[in-house]
């Protein structure tokens, strides 16, 4: 288990090189299983959770190749597995994405629940809601939900939940709905663009798609999905991220290559913030993204929603950026209103966070102090980070096994940018020889200790 070791208080400044997106590209390798053809892909991320799903993959008969650094070609060999174990899909909560495309292509699935999560309940009754419709007889069994249906329905279904609609339950709902016979219309779909992306990947294999990236996706149900290659979109929650390390650090950073199209609301949060977030076109000719500090950060308001809102997987970085801003901030997060694990450890660093419900109140504090902290979950890590790299002294981040899951080596990125990041094992050391001593000072030294 590593843990980053991070000297603070340098301003970041440079060029920084964005990967491709993790949500999206976990729910486009699955679809592979709903495909008869290789699925080419560019632009993958070496991440911990792509190599989960890939060892997932692996189990259900898809054979995989990586010909280049961020290129990996799938290729489904055999047809007969349909169980996806809990040892696998306990990893990673997206391993559910392997649902749709195996009860769709397969016929039936079974694949454990994901069981729980540090960011809050995350059930997956939408995703269920949406494959019985199509026609999916489905129950819950010791753990694993159990489907089978000979060939999927095209029907209208409506995939609202009480926090607004689900990505991964529209990726699935939607990969399965490539395979049925007639027409499904998802109605309060998920706009996100990793949503779009996997759409657009569908498309190349041959499904037939409208919508995408609007509340309602009409899907034309066809035979079968053959061959695409295609190059999965930039992270925006890596921008966004990069973007605040800029912010937070007094830095300026060119982000390159963006869609600045997925970041509108994160650039006007972080506008109001007094950030300067420029539009320009980096050395290798793609979108870049600039953004300067101001001279001081401004407080401000603002809420986590599904797209095209400010995303909740930003949440605990603005979060981090605001602890540095002057006046009185409000976070609210209305996707998870229970992500809010790292605002402890932010106060660790001497923050100033009164949390209540879904809403965090933040008073700017003029200077961070390094500390020891724990990271919690992906997103957490990254707010922690950022945190350590504005603070003064030394800040350890440990557990970042967490961010390994989400950022490709965030680290590198970042002392190539002027930060001073190490990282190291944090496995304890061999315990110190035992030396027996005077048992009068040890109980002297207990007591002292409480
Ligand atoms: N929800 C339900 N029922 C469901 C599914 C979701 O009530 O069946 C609720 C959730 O509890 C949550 C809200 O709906 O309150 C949204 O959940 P969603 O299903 O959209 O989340 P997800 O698909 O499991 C993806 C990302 C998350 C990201 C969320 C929200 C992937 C692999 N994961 O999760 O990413 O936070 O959408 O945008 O795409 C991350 O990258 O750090 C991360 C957690």
């Amino acid at each position: 288990m590593d843990k980053f070791v991070i000297e603070g208080d340098r301003q970041l400044t440079g060029r920084a090189r964005v990967s491709g997106s993790k949500n999206a590209a976990l729910p486009i390798m699955a679809a592979v299983l709903a495909a008869d053809g290789p699925l080419q892909l560019s632009a993958v991320p070496d991440l911990a959770d792509v190599h989960s799903l890939l060892r997932l993959l692996e189990t259900l008969g898809v054979h995989a190749e990586r010909p280049a650094e961020n290129q990996l070609d799938l290729v489904v060999e055999t047809t007969q597995p349909h169980v996806a174990d809990y040892d696998l899909v306990r990893r990673m909560r997206a391993s559910i994405c392997v649902l749709g495309p195996l009860l769709a292509r397969r016929g039936r699935a079974c694949v454990s629940l994901p069981g729980g999560c540090n960011i809050g309940h995350r059930p997956i009754d939408l995703h269920l809601k949406g494959l019985a419709a199509l026609g999916a007889d489905i129950r819950v069994e010791r753990g694993y939900v159990i489907a089978q249906a000979t060939r999927l329905r095209g029907t209208s279904l409506f995939l609202g939940g009480p926090y607004g609609s689900t990505v991964t339950g529209t990726c699935n709902v939607m990969t399965a709905a490539t395979l049925a016979e007639g027409r499904t219309v998802i109605e309060a779909a998920a706009c996100e663009p990793e949503v779009v992306d996997l759409g657009n990947c569908l498309r190349q294999l041959g499904a037939k798609i409208e919508g995408l990236g609007t509340p309602r996706i009409e899907i034309d149900g066809v035979d079968r999905l053959g061959t695409a290659q295609h190059r999965v979109i930039p992270d925006r929650i890596e921008t966004a991220t990069l973007m605040i390390a800029a912010a937070i650090t007094g830095g300026h950073i060119e982000i390159t290559p963006v869609r600045p199209d997925h970041l509108v609301a994160v650039c006007e949060v972080l506008e109001r913030t007094g950030v300067r977030i420029e539009r320009s076109t980096g050395d290798d000719g793609l979108p870049a993204l600039v953004a300067t500090a101001p001279a001081a950060l401004v407080a401000t308001t603002l809420t986590a929603l599904p797209y095209p809102g400010i995303p909740t997987d930003v949440q605990a970085q603005l979060m981090a950026l605001l602890c540095r801003a002057e006046g009185i901030s409000v976070v609210t997060d209305k996707v998870f209103p229970d992500r809010f694990l790292h605002a402890a450890e932010l106060v660790r660093l001497g923050a100033r966070i009164v949390r209540e419900g879904p809403t965090a109140v933040i008073h700017g504090v003029p200077r961070l102090s390094g500390a020891n902290v724990m990271a919690s979950d992906l997103r957490a890590s990254a707010a922690l980070v950022l945190a350590g790299l504005a603070a003064e002294g030394t800040t350890t981040v440990r557990r970042i096994y967490h961010l390994d899951r989400g950022y490709q080596r965030l680290d590198e990125k970042l002392n190539r940018l002027g930060g001073q990041v190490t990282r190291s094992d944090d496995r304890p050391g061999p315990a110190p020889p035992h030396r027996a001593g005077d048992p009068r000072k040890h109980a002297r030294r207990l007591a002292t200790n409480g």
